[in-house]
């Protein structure tokens, strides 16, 4: 039996709260949520508003700034961006070192890492113009880098950004034009995947974030941070939903197969859960959701898929699973991923795609945090502890007599 006071008794009084579940690591003016009523705002902005009425670089403005920018901040921020989204064009050739059916994931967390090896003066973090400069550099050219992962897994030849384009055609664009072929992209799936950026912006001490405050902390460059934040949402429980809920939606197929699931969800002897549904904060329907859904009508309707029988299968379940006891009682609603696989499939996406398309849209929520943990003066490099249950001191025992 370890005698655990005894091993602490130099240490002080500490807590022991796993997962985080009631451990605030930081203050942030950032991003507020109030997951009882489904709140979610933007230093003050719902996101309805801002999703209805903003566009993906000025949100980005706001969460970097604080401020929405006026029109004259707007046109310079949106132009220093543009002209930020080119890769080293040695970049291109750490693509052809990957296997073509690694994960487009897999290539992100591996190619955002080397971002420091290409952008040396801007890893200097205690230069708050070298870490503007990394911020922009960073939002302007993980669509860059996310369309390439993209047309190297499908084999096809990379397009180079269009800087006269706005951030989301430019990113349709480098994904889905081909040689040879005219490509003119579709303004309301430009403007859907606009939206489906500003609801992927931001969303306050999340797995991911707390990754990256984590890695800044140790006073890593932010290029390595943002790859570790990769690296955590890739995972199904976080970024990697969207990914898992379509799945999960083409194996039930059809309306008539959704009780079974149900039934297994509530299982606990089955580790299923229902993919998109239920949030550490939102104990109520998570407003990005909302939004999401209703983007999923644009995008059907405008792609001639308003009948994808997938879309049927999605919104029965919400409606079997909101009236069920067992949801209810737990409180799990619809969360941004519920909805998010059906549109962006219809936008043309494969499956693989869709956490790249969260990591590309998160890391400005990721690089506003980190620089507000740069310039906050409580800052000290993040060291859980540990309830120690190991064994208590002994000695070695030589292994021959072992
Ligand atoms: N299906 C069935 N039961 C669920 C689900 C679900 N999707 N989510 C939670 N529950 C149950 C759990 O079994 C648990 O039941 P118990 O109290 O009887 O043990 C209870 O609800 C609480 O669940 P926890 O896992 O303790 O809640 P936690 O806050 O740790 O997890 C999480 C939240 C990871 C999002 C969880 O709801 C889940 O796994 N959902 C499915 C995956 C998903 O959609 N993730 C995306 C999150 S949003 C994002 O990252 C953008």
């Amino acid at each position: 039996v370890v005698d655990i006071g005894a091993l602490y008794k130099h240490t002080g009084m500490f807590t022991y709260d796993p997962g985080f579940t009631s451990t605030a690591s930081c203050e942030s003016k950032i991003t507020y949520i109030d997951g009882d009523e489904g709140v979610l705002l933007h230093r003050g902005y719902p996101i309805e508003q801002l999703a209805e009425k903003g566009d993906f670089l000025e949100v980005c403005y706001l969460l970097l700034y604080g401020e929405l920018p006026t029109a004259a901040q707007k046109k310079d921020f949106d132009y220093r961006v543009t002209h930020h989204t080119m890769v080293h064009e040695q970049m291109s050739k750490f693509f052809s070192g990957y296997r073509r059916d690694a994960h487009p994931m897999a290539v992100m967390v591996g190619t955002v890492g080397a971002l420091s090896a290409f952008y040396h003066d801007s890893t200097d973090i205690t230069d708050p113009h070298q870490r503007m400069v990394a911020s922009l550099r960073m939002i302007a050219k993980m669509p860059t880098i996310a369309a390439m992962a993209y047309k190297y897994h499908i084999g096809q030849p990379f397009v180079y950004p269009k800087n006269d384009l706005d951030y989301a055609s430019n990113f349709l664009r480098m994904c889905f034009a081909v040689p040879c072929e005219e490509y003119k992209v579709n303004p309301v799936l430009a403007r859907a995947m606009d939206r489906i950026f500003i609801l992927h912006a931001d969303h306050e001490q999340n797995a991911s974030t707390s990754t990256v405050r984590l890695a800044g902390s140790s006073g890593a460059n932010p290029f390595a941070c943002i790859a570790a934040g990769i690296a955590c949402l890739w995972g199904p429980a976080h970024g990697g939903a969207n990914e898992a809920a379509l799945n999960m939606l083409m194996e039930i197929g059809t309306v008539d197969r959704i009780p079974e699931y149900i039934a297994r969800a509530k299982d606990k002897n089955d580790p299923f859960r229902l993919m998109g549904f239920g949030h550490r904060v939102y104990k109520n329907y998570d407003p990005r959701a909302k939004i999401m859904q209703q983007t999923m009508y644009e995008v059907l309707k405008a792609t001639g898929h308003s009948d994808d029988p997938l879309m049927q299968v999605a919104l029965e379940l919400e409606k079997i699973a909101l009236n069920d006891e067992y949801f209810k009682e737990k409180k799990l609603y619809p969360n941004v991923d519920f909805y998010s696989g059906i549109t962006l499939r219809a936008l043309g996406f494969p499956t693989t795609m869709f956490t790249v398309l969260f990591a590309l849209a998160r890391t400005v929520g990721w690089i506003a945090q980190w620089n507000e943990m740069i310039e906050d003066p409580q800052q000290r490099i993040g060291r859980p502890r540990q309830l120690y249950t190991g064994a208590p001191k002994r000695d070695y025992v030589p292994v021959s007599k072992r």
